[in-house]
């Protein structure tokens, strides 16, 4: 290119010397000038496409999220039934509307009373935590019905249904903010001393007062680092604010070390009194003392009773028993 240019330079010159020349100066600073910038438009071509092509994916990802139908498009339901703890699965049916193929759920089918503990149980993907989504509606079932007391859920207003039912997580989402504001997620509006003491019930209250900014410390991505047992402690002082009636505790102490494990055992023995409870692979201790224990295997109920009939079985749920007592 710059032998071209070289070139050209050298044969414009030229061609302006002489008595009789071909060319003026200013014509050929003219032409260098002109050829100049229309080389380099022509070479900011290929740049300049690749970035439109980027933009264009960019765009049609956002505008699938644009598009997507909102919750309470999906979730028609108006009603607003006095909930009150009873829960009954009528052979539900359900895949992930991202993999409709495969179905999580095969008939399932089972019936809470209100403060009655159900214990789920089983292999990791059985749909144990499928079932605690469905309890929250976070999905529509695709056969088969969820109610609560004698009302489908899909009739039942979802922000209504939620206010009443709180969850505690395996992994707890803390918000950027303050330990404050966390916890008051649980119930927006809850007065100071609510919060205090929804934190002291929780076995949080000391930790939180062992950081300098006590409940104002920032947490989340830009603030500390709290520890698994602590978030999940923080999660139950959100679920204690929210006073529900239905308590899912989806594998809520598997992370924790044994130390913060019981002062969270302790946090939700307290929590899970007088309410309808839905527990996740648990500890034994609490599983034992489940009125219904469902055994969950590939979407489907393989045994089901309270702890005394399922030893007496001998089936899956008393080789799981017996796995955990050999693991210590
Ligand atoms: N969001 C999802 N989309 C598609 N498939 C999922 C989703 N969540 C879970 N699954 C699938 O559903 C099955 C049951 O999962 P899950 O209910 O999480 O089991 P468990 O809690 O008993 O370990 C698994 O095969 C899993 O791969
Ligand atoms: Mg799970």
């Amino acid at each position: 290119m710059f032998g071209s240019i070289v070139f050209i330079v050298w044969q414009g010159l030229l061609m302006t010397q002489g008595t009789n020349p071909e060319l003026s100066q200013g014509d050929l600073y003219s032409f260098l000038m002109v050829t100049l910038l229309m080389a380099a438009s022509i070479g900011s071509l290929p740049d300049f496409y690749s970035g439109i092509q980027k933009t264009i994916g960019g765009t049609e990802k956002l505008m699938d999220i644009i598009n997507e139908s909102s919750e309470s498009e999906l979730f028609k339901g108006t009603d607003k039934p006095e909930i009150d703890g009873s829960i009954r699965f009528e052979n539900v049916r359900f895949s992930y509307p991202q993999r409709p193929e495969i179905e999580v759920l095969k008939g399932i089918s089972f019936e809470l009373n209100r403060n009655e503990t159900l214990a789920l149980v089983g292999t990791s993907g059985g749909g144990k935590t499928t079932i605690s989504s469905l309890v929250l509606n976070y999905y529509k079932v695709s056969q088969g019905a969820v109610f609560f007391g004698e009302t489908n859920a899909d009739s039942i207003d979802i922000k209504y249904l939620r206010e009443h039912i709180a969850i505690v997580p395996q992994d707890v989402l803390l918000f950027a903010g303050t330990i404050f504001e966390n916890i008051a997620f649980g119930r927006p509006g809850a007065s100071e001393e609510e919060i205090i003491s929804a934190a002291k019930q929780a076995n949080a209250y000391d930790f939180i007062m062992s950081f300098p900014d006590g409940f104002k410390t920032q947490v989340g991505d830009r603030g500390i680092q709290l520890s698994g047992g602590q978030k999940q402690r923080i999660a139950i002082a959100r679920a204690i604010l929210k006073n529900p009636t239905i308590l899912i505790l989806d594998e809520a102490t598997s992370a924790l070390d044994s130390e913060s494990e019981r002062v969270v055992q302790d946090a939700l023995e307290k929590l899970m009194k007088g309410r309808t409870c839905i527990v996740i692979a648990h500890r034994l201790s609490t599983i034992r003392n489940a009125n219904k224990i469902l055994v969950l295997q590939n979407g489907q109920i393989v045994e089901s009773g309270n702890h005394s009939d399922l030893m007496a079985t001998s089936g899956a749920y008393s080789d799981l028993v017996k796995m955990q007592i050999n693991l210590g």
